[in-house]
């Protein structure tokens, strides 16, 4: 039997999961859902099925059993909360999308709704699957490097137009890289994030680098 999928947030991420549950053979996409009519309705029409304006609503007209939060909002997490507590209330396992949340106190919410409810909550950290990630893990597996002290990561991402600065690193962004660092290494080394390669290079001396993921670590 498959899995009834709803989708809540239809900017370009709730697009693509919509786009990708829609080919997986072990997924029904059942319903997408954005609080803007069009967008709603633009990401439903490729695939047949049903659209709406409020999660509930989809939620109960077409039951599905895992919802994705797509929805961003400041900094891409102050939408993630409400969404993911109704999905939760009503029965749903979900999978948000990164960040949790700004408010660590509404973020601890969540997990706890979702233990109370015995239901799945995940985050989509999708960038730990990531060759880079692997790679960095098989290293740590194979002995090949020390304890991790220092970490320079760089992410090849737009900035927005108006926060431009050699330095900026949006806080949503931060978490992808920075998990995939500390999960690979089971420790909490200084960080060093960088928005470049150019500039990840000059502030340091990776001594060993993979594509999307520079780090560097010391033999202890
Ligand atoms: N995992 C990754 O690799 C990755 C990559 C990029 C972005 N993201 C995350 O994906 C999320 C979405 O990014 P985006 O660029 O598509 O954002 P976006 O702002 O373009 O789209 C979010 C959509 O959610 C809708 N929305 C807000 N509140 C809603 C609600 N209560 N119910 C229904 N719809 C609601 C908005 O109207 C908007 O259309 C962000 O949290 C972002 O951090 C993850």
């Amino acid at each position: 039997m498959k899995l009834r999928v709803g989708v809540i947030g239809c900017g370009p991420i709730g697009r693509l999961h919509a786009r990708i549950y829609s080919g997986l053979p072990i997924a029904e996409l059942v319903g997408v859902c954005d609080i803007v009519p069009d967008r709603a309705r633009a990401c439903a029409e490729p695939h047949g099925v049903p659209w709406f304006a409020d999660a509930r609503e989809m939620i109960a007209k077409v039951s599905p059993r895992v919802v994705s939060v797509a929805t961003g909002g400041h900094e891409y997490g102050s939408d993630h909360y409400e969404p993911t507590i109704q999905a939760l209330d009503a029965g749903c396992h979900v999978l948000c999308e990164k960040p949790i949340c700004n408010d660590v106190s509404k973020a601890a919410e969540m997990v706890a709704r979702a233990r109370e409810k015995k239901l799945c909550l995940a985050v989509d950290l999708n960038h730990r699957f990531t060759p880079a990630a692997r790679q960095a893990r098989r290293w740590l597996d194979e002995g090949r490097l020390g304890s991790l002290l220092f970490a320079n990561m760089a992410l090849w991402i737009g900035k927005p137009k108006d926060e431009e600065s050699p330095w900026f690193h949006m806080k949503a962004l931060n978490p992808t890289p920075w998990t995939c660092c500390a999960t690979s290494a089971g420790t909490s080394p200084t960080c060093n994030a960088s928005p470049s390669r150019r500039r990840a290079e000059a502030c340091g001396q990776p001594r060993r680098s993979i594509s999307g993921l520079q780090a560097a670590w010391w033999a202890t």
